[in-house]
Parts: structure tokens; C-alpha cells; sequence
């Protein structure tokens, strides 16, 4: 079967570990999608850094529209961020029959209703792994490893940034203010951190997973978002006395008159897992009524972490084109004769 083409808007950080990824484990990936994945066209308005990555075997153009209306474009990726562009480009990409991979929470949080009947009324795939959390494959948790339960509630640190200043804070006993700074110097937080540190990214993040877990329509602009700029080291100093850690939550549960969604920080008991997460890590929490609590963690951000998802949900959409059934089943796409013994 030839190999599933895809093309990418957009090579940043992203872009490119998506890209050294797929050709890193290619033969990995093909024999678990059935087919081989390329990435065969980029756009990028910096032309010449999307070559310096992809080199003279890949078709890089400045347009994206060229990528959407190639034909033999089977999937495109979407990596560019924001609501304006990227909005116009995915749903061009849906009406020209591509399936769509995305990283884009914003986007989704804030338009997913309209992207996903687009999707839908055109019988393409919209994947987002790469929104919510990086490289921890929380969306493939809800929807399928814990697709039998009704959810009761997330809870969970979904933004790594935040968490990276709330450590730094606890540590070494400095205000918001000062970390802030010094988290921008290490490149830990963005030159406008806005949507960071007002909880709007994690809102976003938990936007997508509340309506995955309860089947409701994203309403991002049904949030409760708060952040983590007035916190003081002396309020982290007082939680820690009396066994509190101090953490921004991203928060979806059942109330008894609907669904909660909120953003904001909140007293951890320092015994709890979620409580030792630091730095800039993710961890999401997801209580079902079969399974119990279960616990997620990982980088929630980052080049290759986050290509990680992209190129998962790639295997997933070149899986739907696959018509032997075997290869679903990851260990039936090896022969007994690759395997090395196992000692016993
Ligand atoms: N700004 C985000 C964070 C990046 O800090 O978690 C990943 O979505």
C-alpha cells in the first residue's frame, strides 16, 4: 500500500520534531500504522529555515493553501496556533477532504463546534492528541482506554509553564513577579505569557477534555478561569505549613446541575502525587466510576513530546485507510522471527 501523505502549516518547534520523528522510527511507525506515513509537502513562511529542516526531498512553498489543495495530500497538519488563520486554513483543509492533526487548543477550545460539524459533514478525522497535555495521550485515555466509564471528574496541571513558576516560587521563596522573569530569560515562559499565566491555555486544555469526558459541545466560554498572578511567595509559604501545595488546576466534573469547568489555583494536599509534580511536567488526574483514579504524567509541551501525539494521531487516521484489520493489533505486525529471546 503506498505511503499515507501528509502536509505540514507550519515547522516550527513542533513541525520539525514531528518531522525528525517520523523519519527516526519510520519503520516502527509503518508497521504499526500499516503503511507508511510522509510528510511530503511544508509551508512555511520562512522558507528557507522549513528546508534547512526537511531538506531537498520534501516540497516546501510559502503557501499554505498550495499544501491544502494538492490532491495527493491525504492528511494535513495543522501547526501554525491562533484563531485566525489557522481557522480559515483547517476548514478549507476539511472541505477539500483532508484529514486534519492539530496541536491547536485554542482554536478547538473556542471554534470546535463548528470545526468538528465541518469534519463531520465531510466524513474526515479532526485529531488534537498534541492540544491537551503534549506527549501524555490523555485524549486516547478518555476515548478509549477508559472509554467504559462514566466519568466523574478531571483534575489536573495541564499547563507547564504555570507549574514551572509555582515550583520556582516554592523553591526558592520568590514572588510571581520575579520567576516570571527569570522563566522568560530560560525560555520557560513565552515573551507574552498572557494565556499562560491567567489560566486561559489551561482552560483551553480543559475545555477539550470536558467535552470528550461528557460528551458536551466545547464551551470554552463557559469557564471559570483564574491564574496565578496574584499569588505571593507568602501564600505558597502558608499552604506549605499546613500541608498544602499550591497548584493551577484545570477542573471538569459532574455537579449535581451539570458540568463544572474551571481554571484556577488550588490547595493540594502535599501527600498527594499530583502535589510533587514540578517543574514544567504535566499530570492529569481522570476518576471513573469502574476504573477509580487514575493518574497521567508526563511533558506536557516540548518538540518532540508533542510530536509524539501529532504522529500518533497520524497512525490513527492511516489506520482507518488500512484494510488488513491485523494490523491494529500492535504485536501481529511483527514476524515471531524479528523477535530477540527474552531472557526468563
Ligand atoms: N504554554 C503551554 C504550557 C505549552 O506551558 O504548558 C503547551 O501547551
Amino acid at each position: 500500500m503506498k505511503p499515507i501523505q501528509v502536509g505540514l502549516l507550519g515547522i516550527g518547534t513542533v513541525g520539525s520534531g514531528t518531522f525528525h520523528v517520523l523519519q527516526r522510527n519510520q519503520e516502527e511507525i509503518r508497521r504499526r500504522a500499516g503503511r507508511g506515513i510522509e510528510i511530503t509537502m511544508v509551508a512555511d513562511l520562512d522558507v528557507e529555515r522549513a528546508r534547512s529542516v526537511v531538506g531537498d526531498q520534501v516540497q516546501v512553498v510559502n503557501d499554505a493553501r498550495a499544501v491544502i489543495a494538492n490532491p495527493d495530500i491525504d492528511i494535513v497538519i495543522e501547526l501554525i496556533g491562533g484563531y485566525g488563520v489557522a481557522k480559515a486554513l483547517v476548514l478549507e483543509a476539511i472541505a477539500a477532504g483532508k484529514h486534519v492533526v492539530t496541536a491547536n487548543k485554542a482554536l478547538l477550545a473556542v471554534h470546535g463546534t463548528e470545526i468538528f460539524a465541518a469534519a463531520s459533514a465531510k466524513g474526515v478525522m479532526v485529531a488534537f492528541e498534541a492540544a491537551v497535555a503534549g506527549g501524555i495521550p490523555i485524549i486516547k485515555a478518555l476515548r478509549e482506554g477508559l472509554t467504559a466509564n462514566a466519568i466523574q471528574w478531571i483534575a489536573g496541571i495541564i499547563n507547564g509553564t504555570t507549574n514551572f513558576i509555582l515550583s520556582e516560587m516554592r523553591d526558592k521563596g520568590l514572588d510571581f513577579e520575579v520567576v516570571l522573569k527569570e522563566a522568560q530569560r530560560l525560555g520557560y515562559a513565552e515573551a507574552d505569557p498572557t494565556f499562560d499565566i491567567e489560566g486561559v491555555d489551561a482552560a483551553h486544555k480543559a475545555t477539550l477534555m470536558s467535552a470528550i469526558a461528557f460528551g458536551i459541545p466545547v464551551q470554552f466560554d463557559k469557564a471559570y478561569v483564574e491564574g496565578i498572578t496574584k499569588l505571593s511567595a507568602a501564600d505558597i509559604r502558608y499552604a506549605e505549613q499546613l500541608g498544602y501545595r499550591i497548584k493551577l488546576l484545570g477542573i471538569t466534573k459532574r455537579a449535581a446541575n451539570g458540568i463544572e469547568l474551571r481554571v484556577h489555583p488550588a490547595l493540594v494536599p502535599a501527600k498527594r502525587l499530583i502535589a510533587n509534580v514540578e517543574g514544567a511536567m504535566n499530570a492529569v488526574m481522570v476518576q471513573g466510576d469502574a476504573v477509580g483514579t487514575t493518574l497521567y504524567y508526563g511533558k506536557g509541551a516540548g518538540s518532540e513530546p508533542t510530536a509524539s501525539a501529532v504522529i500518533a494521531d497520524l497512525v490513527d487516521i492511516a489506520r482507518l485507510h488500512t484494510a488488513d484489520a491485523a494490523q491494529r493489533v500492535p504485536h501481529l505486525a511483527f514476524q515471531p522471527d524479528e523477535m530477540s529471546d527474552v531472557p526468563v
